[in-house]
């Protein structure tokens, strides 16, 4: 696996100085949806990625946020969100990052992620454990729920659906010490991998916000599941990852609201 985990540190790094570079510094923001924007740093980020991921791998099939899937039909997918965290991005708020998975017949093999501003680059390899900037890492040892720091998110169809939403904000508000909403998922669930939070939930996720952060949880030692505490898939909509001490404890949250 060296030789793949060079190679996405490697696309990881140059995007990340080209969104140092650019930071602050941008002309061209437009909207996806009524609020999901993406900005020229973003596509210039993921042609970077692409670019080296080819020149080293060319039958590779990549599946990016910002292109549409063009599969080759191989068994290696690289699934990369050039930019998570693009509302922070083009605001200057310094909570983003560059993700980047790779699937091998269908699992997540290895997952880096990288936070430039910081200069903190997350990695894990199945079966291997997670790391940052070459330092094991592991969740925290927090057992109680009523005591847990936690992280989330809002997808963009936010505005249609806010009171919804709104119920599992409000659910685990009660239930837990703090809830912060920075606003990149794979840095939340790098976070979550470092101990620095206890969980993290969300929903309508897509696959290049979750792949590599979530396997960063599972190899420093945490839980990922479904909201019904089933196997989690980065293709599913839903997922708490947390440290497996207060998996079970979020999951009755989670049975205690009204779905419809
Ligand atoms: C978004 C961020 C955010 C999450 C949204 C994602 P983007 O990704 O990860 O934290 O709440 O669901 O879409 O659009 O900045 O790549
Ligand atoms: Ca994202
Ligand atoms: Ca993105």
């Amino acid at each position: 696996m060296d030789k793949y985990l060079r190679v996405a540190m490697a696309a990881a790094k140059e995007a990340g100085r080209i969104q140092k570079v650019h930071l602050g510094d941008l002309h061209h923001v437009e909207f996806k949806g009524e609020i999901n924007p993406v900005s020229e740093v973003d596509k210039l980020c993921e042609k970077a990625i692409k670019q080296i991921i080819l020149d080293a791998f060319p039958d590779h099939d990549l599946l990016t946020e910002e292109s549409a899937f063009k599969g080759k039909g191989s068994p290696f997918k690289w699934i990369i969100d050039p930019i998570d965290g693009t509302t922070n991005y083009i605001h200057g708020f310094p909570f983003f990052c560059v993700s980047i998975a790779l699937e091998i017949d269908g699992e997540i093999k290895l997952g880096v992620v990288y936070d430039p501003l910081f200069d903190e680059l997350f990695q894990a390899e199945t079966g291997k454990g997670a790391v940052l900037n070459g330092n094991r890492i592991a969740v925290s040892r927090m057992t109680n729920l009523d005591l847990s720091f936690l992280t989330t998110g809002f997808p963009y169809d936010v505005r249609e659906h806010a009171d919804f939403y709104l119920r599992f904000f409000r659910q685990f508000m009660m239930k837990s010490i703090a809830i912060r909403r920075p606003g990149s998922a794979a840095l939340d669930l790098c976070y979550v991998a470092a101990g620095r939070f206890d969980g993290y939930w969300e929903l309508k996720i897509h696959s290049w916000d979750v792949a590599a952060g979530g396997l960063m949880v599972t190899e420093a030692g945490g839980k990922v599941t479904d909201f019904k505490g089933g196997n989690f898939s980065i293709y599913d909509e839903e997922i708490i990852a947390s440290n497996g001490w207060i998996h079970e404890e979020m999951l009755r949250v989670i049975q205690e609201i009204d779905m419809q």
